[in-house]
């Protein structure tokens, strides 16, 4: 079965599409956009780009971070130019999260702004990165720093793509799943994974609707992201993003129970929630919490001390200027485990439906 998700944005409104097939509705978004060509940007074999229906040049992407650069985004505005792209015609995005990040930039930066629709292929992205517009490229100094807000005109989340997905990868996008629980959609974890993604997009469709630009309640969607992100760096990315999320999301548990937020028993189903899909729970053995610590007081929604998305009795919200000492005493009560058996357990958990 298909759901049709719609983001409410005014005249920069879109639907989201999650189901078996759905790629194939390619071809009618772009008729409805009035394109009359389209680049398609793939990180995915040519077989999975569905028709156009317009004259169409297809340039090969790889996903990654490596790619994920000003570079890349100037070289796909020359063969946009090339092609003789103009800004009524379409650029499409097929691959994960780093795909659609760097083709909706250059969607955003081409001719002032050009229709762009991605089609997410891996759990992660369809999920969380290509929904609610927000592009990015690194510089050598970090990840996402150059950027802009630039919605897609339609997202086609075609499950059909993630029969394919190695089990890491599966594992990396329901990190991003399991943090749903404690934003606003509990109760997913026993749904069918194409309800969990449209339970997941919708949830995200009605907070991005409400704070497009991400100066309030969009903080929502970093929960569990402030240790995440450290851990990952921590770690050298030998983490996957939906792994630090899964263990940021168990700490934010705890750290909401020692500043008295919420009682134990919310405390632990933090842990049950996590646990369910399979992802670590605990610390790598080997990072030291001085430098998380350290780490974390960079993030972005830390303006000033250190900032968590915290559980409480209204709710998740942003939580600033947390108490040091805290964080230290909950991460150094954390669990430990090594490294590998962390990863291991997200390679060889159950499979979800
Ligand atoms: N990935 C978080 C956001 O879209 O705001």
């Amino acid at each position: 079965m298909n759901t049709r998700i719609p983001v409410r944005l005014g005249d920069r409104s879109y639907d989201v599409l999650v189901g078996p097939g759905v790629r194939t509705a390619l071809a009618g978004v772009v008729r409805g956009l009035g394109a009359r060509r389209a680049v398609v940007v793939s990180a995915r074999p040519p077989e999975w780009v569905p028709d156009t229906g317009v004259p169409t040049l297809l340039l090969p992407a790889r996903d990654g971070e490596q790619g994920k650069t000003l570079s890349t985004v100037e070289q796909l505005c020359g063969e946009f130019v090339r092609f003789g792209l103009t800004r009524s015609d379409v650029v499409v995005s097929c691959g994960g999260g780093t795909t659609t990040d760097v083709v909706g930039l250059a969607a955003a930066l081409y001719h002032r702004g050009v229709a762009v629709v991605h089609l997410p292929t891996s759990l992660l992205a369809q999920v969380d990165a290509s929904v609610g517009g927000k592009t990015a490229v690194n510089l050598p100094a970090g990840k996402n720093l150059v950027g802009a807000f630039w919605q897609p005109s339609a997202v086609l989340c075609d499950t059909d793509y993630l029969s394919t997905l190695p089990r890491r990868e599966l594992r990396n996008g329901l990190g991003e799943i399991a943090r749903c629980h404690f934003i606003g959609a509990p109760g997913l974890r026993d749904l069918p994974l194409p309800e969990q993604i449209a339970a997941s997009v919708t949830l995200k469709a009605g907070i991005v609707a409400e704070d497009e630009r991400d100066t309030g309640v969009r903080h929502l969607l970093n929960y569990g992201h402030t240790l995440g992100h450290a851990l990952e760096i921590a770690t050298g990315f030998a983490l996957r993003h939906g792994e630090g999320v899964a263990i940021g999301t168990v700490f934010a548990g705890r750290l909401a129970g020692a500043l008295g937020r919420i009682g134990q028993s919310r405390v632990d189903e933090h842990l049950a929630v996590v646990r369910h899909y399979g992802l670590p729970t605990a610390l790598p053995a080997d990072v030291d919490p001085a430098v998380l610590v350290r780490q974390m007081r960079r993030d972005k929604k830390s303006v000033t001390g250190l900032g968590f998305v915290l559980d409480g009795p209204a709710g998740a919200e942003l939580v600033t200027d947390v108490a040091e000492d805290v964080v230290t005493r909950v991460l150094a009560e954390m669990p430990r485990a090594d490294l590998a058996d962390l990863v291991g357990a997200a390679t060889t958990g159950p499979v979800p439906a």
